[in-house]
């Protein structure tokens, strides 16, 4: 399984910014992979008022007004942090200043970066106070992060979206090993749908993944794809959450049969 193996902090973006990236960017930390192609990021969202009037600054027109939009104060602080985090991580690798960055969206949302140089994907998720990013140059990327200290009837959600074989494999744990487990389950699965680009539209109880916390994070079959072609890194994004990361060799995922 893959944990927080060492932690280190983003190194400053690429230009010049007037110094606020540079402060920013000694927010997130990162996580090592077994698989050194993929950076992993973890970022709070919960940020001092001088921190957080520097990421509304990087953010665009439409980000701010996105954030606007929310209805607690709260959520309007961590959408606008996550996004100004995102620009800081991605901006160093295309030497651009973060505010520079513009995104286009694929058909059912994921974001890229318009006129990258060169492929760089990424993607992000975020839950309560905490964000994850991932980064590569090689592989098409999915993320998903839930926090887990929250009331939820797992039960249900997993008898919706779970596969027969997935919901065998959380009966036979031990009742309080389950609410792990399924959000691990869920991880994986919405990691994977994500890395596709897909997002919740596609059934996830077709998506089969492994369960237990305990078990190696695994792809065991998606419709019309290669499982041999993808892997799955469970992140230590904390005691209250859980986190997977999903990510399929570039080329095969919009060619596979
Ligand atoms: C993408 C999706 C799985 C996100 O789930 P979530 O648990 O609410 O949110 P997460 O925090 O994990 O991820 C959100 C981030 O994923 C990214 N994202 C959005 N759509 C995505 C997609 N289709 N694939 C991958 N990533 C996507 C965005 O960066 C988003 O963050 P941002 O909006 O702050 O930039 C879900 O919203 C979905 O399935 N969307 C599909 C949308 C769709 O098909 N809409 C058609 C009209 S109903």
């Amino acid at each position: 399984m893959e944990t927080c193996a060492s932690v280190r902090e983003c190194p400053a973006t690429g230009k010049s910014d007037g110094g606020h990236a540079v402060a920013l960017a000694q927010i997130p930390w990162q996580i090592t992979l077994a698989d050194p192609a993929i950076e992993v990021w973890l970022a709070p969202l919960d940020i001092p008022d001088h921190h957080l009037q520097q990421c509304v600054e990087l953010l665009s027109p439409d980000e701010k007004t996105r954030a606007e939009r929310m209805y607690f104060e709260r959520d309007r602080r961590r959408s606008a942090v996550a996004r100004a985090m995102l620009r800081i991580l991605l901006a160093r690798h295309v030497g651009l200043n973060p505010a520079e960055l513009k995104f286009n969206l694929e058909p059912h949302g994921k974001p890229y970066i318009a006129a990258a140089p060169g492929p760089l994907h990424f993607n992000i998720s975020h839950s309560a106070e905490r964000a994850i990013y991932a980064i590569s140059r090689n592989c098409e990327l999915g993320v998903d992060i839930e926090y887990t200290a929250r009331t939820i009837t797992h039960e249900g959600i997993a008898e919706r979206f779970f596969s027969a074989r997935e919901n065998t494999e959380l009966q036979c744990l031990a009742p309080v090993d389950r609410k792990r487990a399924f959000f691990a389950c869920w991880t994986r699965k919405e990691a994977v749908v994500k890395a596709t680009g897909d997002g919740l539209r596609v059934p996830l109880d077709q998506i089969e993944v492994t369960v237990s916390p305990d078990d190696l994070p695994r792809l065991i079959s998606i419709p019309g794809g290669r499982t041999a072609d993808w892997t799955l890194h469970t992140v230590n994004a904390g005691s209250d959450y859980v986190a997977t990361v999903a990510a399929h060799l570039e080329g095969q995922l919009r060619d596979a049969p």
